[in-house]
C-alpha cells in the first residue's frame, strides 16, 4: 500500500465524526519511532491520514528507544543508586516533551511520579518479579501518555488508553511465575463489547505495547518482540480491518540483508509462510504475532517508517493465483544437535517417549527430528532453549543410559521457505548440489510443507547464504521476477547506489515507440545515444588502453559506425563479422579477429587482410604453419574456470569448447617459434554476463603472470562478458569497481597494455524489442499471452531462460493486475518470451515491450517456421 512521502509541515485534518461500525486500524511505532519530536509527526501524519480514511485508530507504541533497558538495568541496582536512575528517565522524557513543544505533561509526570515511587520503595509484598514488571512498564505508560498530549495538542484528538484494561494474560498452568509475569502471553478473541465501548470514547486511542495484567489484576510484561505483539492483540480483539507495523525496513526479505544484500523485499505472504520465516530467523517480526492475526484473518502490513512510499510486507491469508515460489531463505546458528544412536531399540515401545522425557526434564524444548532405524537426531533452537553446556552435558549423560550419544555443535540451520515446497524439489538441484560439498547433519522437510531445512556448520552459512540465494533466482525457484511477490532488492532500496538507478530511456521516448509499433511490428528500436553513453562510460576512466566492440552481441551498421566515432576498435568471430565492420567503418579503426574452430579458409583471409588473429589451439599452427610466418598473433588462453549468467555461455574451464589449456602452453610456443609467429597478446574471455567488479582485475593479474613467464607479450585482452542486470531491481555492474581494480593491477604491471572487448554492455540496454499482442487465451491454470514476436526474433529466454522485462506499452501505468505467460507464434513449446508475467489485462493490437534486447537479440533470430524476425530500426 503505497504511502506519499510525508510533507515536511504536519497537521491533523478535521473530519465528519465516523459512524459506529467505523472499521478499525492498529498502527503500531517502535522505540526509535517515538524518540524525536519529527518522529512523532510522522506518527501524527500517520495516524491522522488513517481517519482520514474513514477508519478508528489505535496507535501502539513502544518506550523510548534505550528506556526498557534502562529500566531493567535500574531493576538489578542497588537502592540508593535506583531513584539517581529514575531522574536521569525522568530528565530524558521532559527534555523530550520540551522538544514537542509541550511544555510540562501533566499526564506524563504522573507516570514519572509512580516511577520514582517505584524506584525508592523496591519490590513490595507482591514479590521482586511483580516489581520488576510494574517498573519496567512505565516506559510505555510515559511514551503513550506523552503521545496522546502531542497528537491532541496538534488536532488529532486522541485518547490516552491503558492496555491493562484491554486484555488479561492467559493463565498457563505450565509456565513459571518468572514467564507469568515477565513473558505473559494473551490469547484474545474478537471483542464486540470493547470496540462498542471505545467507539463510544472517541475515535483515536493510543496506547502501549508490551503490557497486559494478569488474572489478578497484576501488570505483566509480553516479552521479547512484545509491542508487536500487542498491536496484534488489539488488532484481534477489535477484528480490525489491519494492522500496520511502523518499523526502520520496509518489510521481510527474502534473506537477511546483513548476510544476503540482493535479498529481495517480500511484498506479500500468507500467514503460514511469515510464520515460518519469523521462526526460521527474520527478526523484523516476532513469530508469536502473527497467531492471534491468522485466526481473525486480519491483515498485517510492515512498513518504513522512514520510506511509507515502499510497498512494505503485507501478510493475510493465503492467495491461489501465484507461481509457487520459494520465498526466503534464512538462518539460524547457534544449534546443536544431539544425535542418539542405539541398536535395535528404536522398534521397542515407549523408546522415543523414554528419550524425550529426558530433554523434557532438562527443561529442552526440540526443533527439528531426523530419524532412522538405529539413530534419531534432534535439534535444540537456542532462542527456545537457554542452551548453556552444563544443560546439554547433563542431558548427554542422562541419554547415554540408553543410548550412544553425540552432541554436534556449533552448527546452522538453513531453511528454505515457501508454500507447496515438495513441487519444487525439481527446481533445486543446483541448490543440492551446493550442499553436496558441505558436511550436512541433517534435512528435515516440515510436515505442513512449508520448509525444508538442512543444518550444517555454523561457520560455512556466511558464504554458502548468498551463494544460495542467487542460485535459487537463477533456478527460477525464488521467482524474484514476480512483482506481485517480491520488491527491490535490499542493495537497491537501501544500498550505496540505491538513489542512482535512472529510468530507462524507452519510458521518455513511449509516445515514439508506440508510433513505430503502429507502423510495423515486431520491431527492434535502438537508442543511439545510449550506446554512446555506454561506450563513454567504458573509456572515461582512460584505464583501458583499446576497447574492441564485440560486433557478435549486434552487426548493426549504424551502431558500428557509431562506436567507431566513438574510438572503439572491433572485435570479429567470422568473415562475416569482418566483412560487416569492413563495409561500415573506417579502416583506421583497429580489428581483431578471435575466432573458435574456425576453417583454415577464414584464418588465411583475415590474416591476409593484416588483422590480429588470435588463436585458441595447437591446430592451427600445426596443420596451417606456413599462413602464420612473419604473423602477429595473440593467444587465448583457458583459465580453468567460466563465469556467466548461464552453463551456455560460460567459456572456460571443463565442458567448454574455449582456450588453450595451460599444460599445452608451451607445445604452442615451441610451434609458433618454428613457425615464425610473434606472439604479441594473450587473451581470456570466460564468459557473459558477469557482475562481480572484480573479475577482469583478476584476468589480468593472472594473464600478466603468465605474460612474464613468456617474454613477447605486448598486451593482454580481459575479454568481455560486462554484464548488464537482467531485472530493473538489480544492482547494475559498478564500472567505477571495475576500472578501480583493473588500475590497481595494472600499477603492478604496467608493461603491458590493457584491451578489452565488451558487446553485451555497450548495446543491450539500448535495445528494446516492440511486438503486438494477438491472442488472449485461458488453459487450466494458464492465462497466455500472445505476441507477433517469438523465439524467431529473441530466444534468449528459450535458449538461456533468460529473463527479459516485459510490459504493456499501451497500457504502461495501468495496474498489472494480470498473470500471463507471454508467448509468441512459433510452433515450440519454448517459444516464450515471459512466463509468470504480472501485466495490466492486455487486449489485441497492445504494444509489449520487451526491454534489454539490444544484444543477442537481432543478432540470434532465425527464419523458423519461415517468420521474418524482427527487422531494426534505430533512433537517435
Ligand atoms: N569476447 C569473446 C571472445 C566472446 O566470445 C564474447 C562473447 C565477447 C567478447 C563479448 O561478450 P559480452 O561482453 O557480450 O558478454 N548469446 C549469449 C552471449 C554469448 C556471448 C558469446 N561471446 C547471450 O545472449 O547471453
Amino acid at each position: 500500500m503505497p504511502d506519499a512521502p510525508l510533507p515536511a509541515t504536519v497537521s491533523a485534518p478535521a473530519a465528519a465524526p465516523l459512524p459506529p461500525a467505523a472499521p478499525w486500524i492498529v498502527v503500531k511505532f517502535g522505540g526509535t519511532s517515538v524518540a524525536t519530536r519529527e518522529r512523532w509527526d510522522t506518527i501524527l501524519r500517520l495516524a491522522a491520514s488513517r481517519r482520514a480514511e474513514g477508519a478508528r485508530v489505535v496507535v501502539v507504541v513502544s518506550a523510548l528507544s534505550g528506556v526498557t533497558d534502562a529500566l531493567k538495568a535500574l531493576c538489578a541496582l542497588p537502592p540508593d543508586e535506583r531513584v539517581a536512575a529514575a531522574g536521569r528517565l525522568t530528565e530524558r522524557h521532559r527534555a523530550l516533551a520540551a522538544e514537542m513543544g509541550l511544555g510540562r505533561v501533566e499526564a506524563m509526570e504522573r507516570w514519572l511520579d509512580s516511577l520514582q515511587r517505584a524506584a525508592a520503595d523496591g519490590p513490595g509484598a507482591g514479590g521482586e518479579l511483580a516489581w520488576q514488571a510494574e517498573v519496567q512498564a512505565h516506559g510505555e505508560l510515559l511514551s503513550s501518555a506523552l503521545g496522546a498530549v502531542f497528537l491532541t495538542a496538534k488536532g488529532l484528538s486522541t485518547q490516552w488508553l491503558d492496555a491493562r484494561t484491554c486484555y488479561a494474560a492467559t493463565d498457563l498452568p505450565f509456565l513459571n511465575e518468572r514467564a507469568r509475569l515477565l513473558s505473559a502471553q494473551v490469547e484474545p478473541r474478537h471483542d464486540p463489547a470493547l470496540a462498542a465501548d471505545l467507539a463510544a470514547r472517541g475515535e483515536v486511542f493510543i496506547t502501549q505495547g508490551f503490557i497486559a495484567r494478569d488474572g489478578q489484576g497484576r501488570t505483566v510484561l509480553l516479552g521479547r518482540g512484545g509491542s508487536d505483539t500487542s498491536a496484534s492483540y488489539f488488532g484481534a480483539l477489535l477484528r480490525a480491518a489491519r494492522v500496520e507495523i511502523w518499523t526502520d525496513v520496509a518489510g521481510m526479505f527474502s534473506a537477511n540483508p546483513r548476510q544476503v544484500p540482493a535479498a529481495r523485499l517480500l511484498t506479500r505472504l500468507d500467514y503460514e509462510e511469515a510464520q515460518e520465516i519469523a521462526t526460521t530467523g527474520a527478526k523484523v517480526l516476532h513469530p508469536r504475532c502473527l497467531s492471534p492475526l491468522r485466526e481473525a484473518r486480519v491483515p498485517l502490513l510492515i512498513k518504513d517508517t522512514q520510506r511509507p512510499e515502499l510497498a512494505g510486507t503485507e501478510i493475510g491469508p493465503e492467495v491461489r493465483e501465484q507461481a509457487p515460489s520459494i520465498k526466503a531463505i534464512s538462518s539460524r546458528r547457534g544449534i546443536t544437535l544431539v544425535s542418539m544412536e542405539s541398536v535395535g531399540m528404536w522398534q521397542q515401545v515407549g523408546f522415543l517417549a523414554d528419550v524425550f522425557a529426558h530433554f523434557k526434564r532438562h527443561g529442552l524444548s526440540v526443533d527439528l527430528i531426523g530419524s532412522a532405524e538405529t539413530n534419531v537426531t534432534v535439534s535444540l533452537d537456542p532462542t527456545e532453549n537457554l542452551l548453556d553446556s552444563d544443560v546439554v552435558a547433563a542431558l548427554a549423560a542422562d541419554l547415554a543410559r540408553v543410548c550412544r550419544v553425540k552432541v554436534i555443535a556449533p552448527c546452522a540451520a538453513v531453511t528454505l521457505v515457501g508454500r507447496g515446497m515438495r513441487g519444487m524439489l525439481h527446481k533445486l538441484s543446483a541448490v543440492l548440489a551446493e550442499f553436496g560439498q558441505l558436511r550436512v547433519h541433517l534435512i528435515t522437510q516440515s510436515s505442513n510443507n512449508l520448509n525444508l531445512t538442512f543444518v550444517v556448520d555454523e561457520d560455512v552459512v556466511d558464504d554458502l547464504l548468498p551463494r544460495l540465494h542467487e542460485m535459487l533466482v537463477r533456478a527460477g525457484a525464488l521467482r524474484a521476477d514476480d512483482a506481485t511477490l517480491f520488491g527491490p532488492s535490499w542493495q537497491a532500496l537501501y544500498g550505496r547506489a540505491a538513489a542512482a538507478a535512472p529510468a530507462p530511456w524507452w519510458r521518455a521516448a513511449r509516445p515514439r515507440l508506440l508510433k513505430l509499433a503502429a507502423e510495423r511490428s515486431p520491431r527492434y528500436v535502438y537508442h543511439l545515444p545510449t550506446v554512446r553513453a555506454h561506450a563513454r562510460a567504458l573509456r572515461a576512466s582512460g584505464v583501458i588502453d583499446r576497447l574492441y566492440y564485440a560486433v557478435k552481441a549486434n552487426p548493426h551498421p549504424v551502431l558500428l559506425r557509431a562506436l567507431a566515432e566513438e574510438g572503439l576498435g572491433f572485435e570479429c568471430v567470422s568473415p562475416g563479422e569482418l566483412a560487416a565492420v569492413a563495409a561500415n567503418v573506417p579502416a583506421s579503426a583497429p580489428r581483431l579477429f578471435t575466432p573458435n574452430f574456425a576453417p583454415r579458409g577464414d584464418y588465411a583471409e583475415a590474416l591476409a587482410d593484416g588483422i590480429l588473429t588470435t588463436l585458441d589451439a595447437l591446430h592451427p599452427l600445426q596443420h596451417w604453419g606456413r599462413l602464420f610466418k612473419g604473423r602477429e598473433i595473440a593467444l587465448r588462453v583457458d583459465l580453468g574456470r567460466g563465469l556467466g549468467h548461464h552453463d551456455k555461455v560460460r567459456t572456460g574451464g571443463e565442458g567448454s569448447k574455449f582456450g588453450l589449456p595451460l599444460d599445452q602452453l608451451d607445445a604452442f610456443l615451441a610451434l609458433a617459434d618454428d613457425c615464425g609467429a610473434r606472439l604479441r597478446g594473450l587473451h581470456a574471455h570466460l564468459g557473459s554476463g558477469i557482475l562481480d567488479a572484480a573479475h577482469w582485475g583478476e584476468v589480468y593479474a593472472q594473464l600478466a603472470s603468465l605474460a612474464e613467464r613468456i617474454g613477447s607479450i605486448e598486451f593482454l585482452n580481459v575479454g568481455g562478458g560486462l554484464g548488464v542486470p537482467a531485472h530493473p531491481d538489480d544492482l547494475p555492474l559498478d564500472v567505477h569497481a571495475v576500472m578501480r581494480h583493473l588500475a590497481e593491477v595494472k600499477r603492478a604491471y604496467p608493461q603491458y597494455a590493457l584491451w578489452m572487448e565488451p558487446g553485451r554492455y555497450l548495446v543491450a540496454e539500448a535495445g528494446v524489442l516492440l511486438a503486438r499482442v494477438t491472442q488472449d487465451k485461458r488453459k487450466g491454470a494458464a492465462h497466455y499471452l500472445g505476441a507477433d514476436a517469438g523465439m524467431n526474433s529473441l530466444i534468449r529466454p528459450a535458449l538461456y531462460a533468460a529473463w527479459h522485462e516485459i510490459v504493456n506499452l499501451s497500457r504502461l501505468d495501468a495496474e498489472a493486475d494480470t498473470l500471463y505467460q507471454v508467448v509468441g507464434p512459433i510452433c515450440e513449446t519454448g517459444d516464450v518470451l515471459g512466463s509468470d508475467r504480472r501485466l495490466p489485462a492486455s487486449a489485441e493490437g497492445d504494444v509489449l515491450l520487451i526491454a534489454n534486447a539490444g544484444a543477442y537479440g537481432a543478432a540470434m533470430a532465425s527464419r523458423y517456421n519461415l517468420r521474418e524476425p524482427a527487422e531494426e530500426t534505430v533512433i537517435e
